[in-house]
């Protein structure tokens, strides 16, 4: 059983498309131990408490500085003793020492075909306002290992999704989300479940 750390700070839609996936059979061999917030009121922790799911908030403003605030966050991830982390929607900078340790098992979904806007600055909204700016008439998500910098490790997958006359950012990104985020992360998580995709875990 691959064991999952979701980390998330909002709504908490890829956390429900990972949940649905495990429980439909769409992902195997897998199961969340922990959901992992930096928001109080994310309502991905709603999500997780009606799923039955242990979850934790690691909250900055509860700590007086950066340092303990990331060790605080270490040990909730450490805490759960996990195979894979995810990054579903989690707007906090890792901590380096994190990224380390877990090489090549934390993962993240962001909203474009990386390399195209990605990088600092471009997170929710602001990614599909600077594809519809930029006039592209395809876009997308993509998943990928999270190395030291923004959206630049290993890409793991992607899929495009078609842009539309007269859309609105908040269109867009629901297109995304229904059509690419909440199909790719499932299917990754499964791959990398199932062995498929390597992390360099034992089998258990
Ligand atoms: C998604 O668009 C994801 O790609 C981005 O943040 C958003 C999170 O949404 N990194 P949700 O919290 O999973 O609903």
């Amino acid at each position: 059983m691959l064991r999952i750390a979701v980390c998330v700070s909002g709504g908490g839609t890829n956390l429900q498309a990972i949940i649905d996936a495990i429980r439909d059979g769409r992902i195997t061999n897998a199961e969340i131990v922990s959901v992992i917030s930096n928001k109080p009121d994310a309502y991905a922790l709603k999500r997780a408490e009606e799923n039955g799911i242990k979850s934790v908030c690691v909250n900055r403003k509860d700590y007086p500085d950066k340092e303990s605030f990331y060790k605080a966050l270490m040990d909730a991830v450490d805490g759960a003793i996990p195979d894979l982390v995810v990054l579903a929607g989690f707007m906090v900078v890792l901590p380096p020492e994190m990224i380390r340790k877990y090489q090549r098992k934390i993962i993240n979904i962001h909203p474009s075909l990386i390399p195209s806007f990605c990088g600092d600055g471009f997170y929710g909204l602001k990614v599909h306002e600077a594809a519809l700016a930029r006039g592209v008439k395809v876009t997308g998500a993509t998943v990928h290992f999270v190395d030291e910098g923004t959206d630049t490790g290993p890409i793991i997958r992607q899929k495009a999704v078609d842009v539309h006359e007269g859309d609105t950012p908040e269109i867009l990104q629901k297109r995304v989300m229904e059509q690419a985020e909440w199909v790719i992360m499932p299917e990754v998580i499964d791959e990398i479940a199932n062995g498929e995709i390597n992390i360099g875990m034992e089998r258990k």
